[in-house]
């Protein structure tokens, strides 16, 4: 074991954003690399180490020295399949050195800073050695020297539910366990950050925690043998992402996650974003089990009623969970028995798929593994080719368990081996034309860039989590924290809202606004049908309108945890649709309409009435419609635990 600490030859140099804010030094001196950041002029990360530590006989040596380093420009217009925008600027500058043994051995090495507008990332490169292939990662010890008077949002890490939590505000100086990326900051000089990571491969996921010598510090998800990482050369860690913004509302539309991801691997134009119903929520609030039984929710029958209600809803898609062996008793527990291609008597997926295909429905296929890796790797193929063989393009998986068991033993759903089997299931979904919607998922750090099939994921507190379990405000910490790791399927659209099991805080107009505040590449309309039909058909037109692919978003206003809204513009047409939400207050928004492109827009909103109340009057709603333009603008009230939706949908005669 040794330290590989950068050293001899002092060096510096500083690169600066391609606007000329964002200043980036670079520094080699006594043997270590150090690195700061600064916008103009003020700091946001002090004079911070970078260390990486290799286990195993054959030693770096620590008299590193620079050979060589290089800067260069990159101006880039990305054109997305799908998402929250279909073009991201990807412009930076970039400075690479290589570094290098002085000694006998010579093993190099490079470090890659990128400085964006609103970031700064680098990362750890390890080239092809000529006297080594292999290496295990001991331990990556990246400081983020922020002051210790800064604020952040946190969840912790290692934890059984993993990053199931409720957002808590602390002072930096106050973390005492590790937590998650992305970990958003307010600094006392007035930046927003985001310490997160991009293009995580084959490698343990970073969480960040206070070191010994109080500077925030990454902390590599170990293994179960203690380790960091088993990796072939050459390697690349994942890029160290720093987001900065002036204002809470300005971070949450910075996607420099994605652009330092590989373009798509292949040809992913058969990819298209979903909304869908479920055999699911009846579960949820009792009315129906996954397991077999008297209530069993995934019936033939059950599963024809719901393709019907799917085509009368005007909703593309149908979620079929417990349709499989595997449910009897406490599914918790048994899971390990889970048979992905065994339906249960009563369910005939052939029968369902050809039903759906003729009513031109998708299902949505779904494994629960209960973390059960190993059981579930052993049938991946076979589980795969069986949904393929009759036409189901999409599947859900979940991970529901504390941890997972891969080669026999317990790993962290964000260690290497979890990091390895999640993308193991992208890889192959893509080769057999499958989309994804993973659960108790790895992290979001933007690899849907380059695997568009995988077109979302859980990975924060749902809504399934209600019946007590969620304050208001989690809604509103969201779009801050764990969105700027990329979509969520976050279940919208419960109107339903004071069921005896599942009492949500929310009132009716939230829910729609969800699917604008909270995005998602598949979406799902998480309420029971007949509830939609029955109860507020008017309602659900906004459901059954609002896209999943937009052109552009364009956050309006916000703060962390306190309200959020967004504009954002359909990828297929000239509307445009805005949402917000509020935590367990009122408010008033004033929202200039000044984005919309010239002409007429006929504006439908759906908005809380003036007596809503998420606690006891959650179904009070005015929904409205008037014309509006550009020069308009509007005031809108959230009652406490509340939100909003508006469609605008442009005109014929407009385009003036
Ligand atoms: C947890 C998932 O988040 C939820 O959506 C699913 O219904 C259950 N696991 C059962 O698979």
């Amino acid at each position: 074991m040794t330290w590989w600490v950068f050293r001899k030859e002092e060096a510096e140099k500083t690169i600066f954003s391609p606007n000329g804010k964002i200043r980036l030094d670079f520094n080699l001196k006594n043997n270590q690399v150090f690195y700061t950041v600064s916008k103009d002029g003020k700091s946001i990360i002090k004079k911070s180490k970078l260390e990486f530590e290799i286990l195993g006989e054959d030693l770096f040596k620590n008299n590193l020295k620079l050979i060589r380093n290089r800067t260069s420009r990159h101006e880039e217009t990305i054109e997305t399949i799908w998402g929250e925008d279909k073009y991201l600027e990807n412009n930076y500058t970039e400075a690479v050195f290589y570094l290098a043994e002085s000694g006998k051995a010579k093993r190099i090495f490079t470090l890659r800073f990128r400085v964006f507008n609103s970031a700064v990332a680098f990362r750890y490169e390890i080239p092809p050695q000529p006297s080594f292939s292999t290496v295990t990662v001991k331990d990556e010890r990246t400081e983020f020297n922020i002051d210790l008077n800064s604020i952040c949002w946190q969840i912790p890490a290692y934890q059984p539910d993993r990053y199931e939590y409720n957002y808590e505000r602390t002072g930096i100086y106050d973390l005492e366990n590790s937590v998650h990326t992305p970990l958003t900051i307010k600094t006392p000089n007035g930046f927003y950050l985001s310490l997160h990571e991009a293009a995580l491969y084959n490698y343990g996921s970073m969480t960040i925690k206070l070191n010994h010598d109080k500077v925030l510090s990454s902390d590599i998800t170990p293994l179960s043998d203690g380790t960091k990482a088993h990796v072939n050369l050459p390697f690349n860690t994942p890029w160290r992402l720093i987001m900065i913004a002036d204002s809470a509302i300005e971070l949450t539309a910075n996607r420099t996650m994605y652009c330092l991801n590989d373009p798509p691997s292949g040809d992913f134009t058969w990819v298209k974003t979903l909304k869908f119903i479920g055999i699911w929520w009846a579960m949820y609030v009792g009315e129906w089990t996954w397991a077999p039984g008297e209530r069993h929710g995934a019936t033939t029958a059950h599963a024809k009623e719901y393709i019907d209600a799917a085509v009368r809803l005007g909703i593309s898609g149908l979620l079929i969970e417990g349709w499989n062996e595997g449910w009897e008793g406490d599914w918790l527990e048994n899971g390990i028995n889970n048979k992905f291609t065994v339906a249960t008597p009563d369910f005939n997926l052939e029968e369902v798929a050809s039903y759906a295909k003729a009513k031109n429905i998708e299902l949505v296929g779904h494994h629960e593994t209960v973390g059960f890796v190993d059981n579930y790797e052993a049938q991946l193929e076979d589980a795969y080719n069986y949904y393929a063989a009759n036409g189901v393009h999409y599947i859900k998986t979940g991970y529901a368990g504390s941890q997972i068991i891969i080669n026999g033993k317990k790993e962290y759903h964000h260690s290497q081996a979890g990091v390895n089997h999640y993308q193991k299931t992208v890889e192959l979904a893509a080769k057999k034309k499958i989309m994804l919607d993973i659960h108790e998922p790895i992290k979001g750090t933007g690899i849907e860039r380059t695997w568009p099939n995988l077109l979302t994921r859980e990975g924060a507190r749902g809504q399934e989590y209600e019946g007590g379990g969620l304050r208001p405000s989690h809604a509103c910490y969201l779009p801050y924290t764990r969105l700027l790791a990329g979509g969520m399927d976050y279940t919208n659209g419960i109107f339903d809202i004071t069921n005896n099991v599942k009492r949500i805080s929310t009132t009716l107009a939230r829910q729609v606004a969800y699917f604008v505040t909270i995005y998602s590449g598949m979406a799902m309309a998480a309420d029971r049908p007949f509830i939609y039909e029955e109860k507020y058909p008017e309602l659900f037109e906004f459901i059954k309108k609002v896209p999943t692919n937009f052109e552009k978003t364009i956050p309006l206003a916000g703060e962390i945890g306190d309200f959020y809204v967004v504009a954002r513009k359909d990828r297929g047409s000239e509307d445009w649709y805005i949402g917000g939400v509020t935590h367990s207050e009122s408010r008033r928004v004033h929202i200039n309409l000044d984005f919309l492109d010239s002409g007429v827009y006929k504006a439908k909103m759906y908005i809380d009435g003036e007596d809503a109340h998420f606690r006891d009057n959650p179904y009070s709603i005015n929904i409205l419609e008037k014309h509006v333009g550009k020069s308009d603008s509007l005031d809108i009230y959230m009652a406490p635990g509340g939100g909003f939706a508006i469609s605008l949908e442009r005109s014929q005669s407009s385009g003036v």
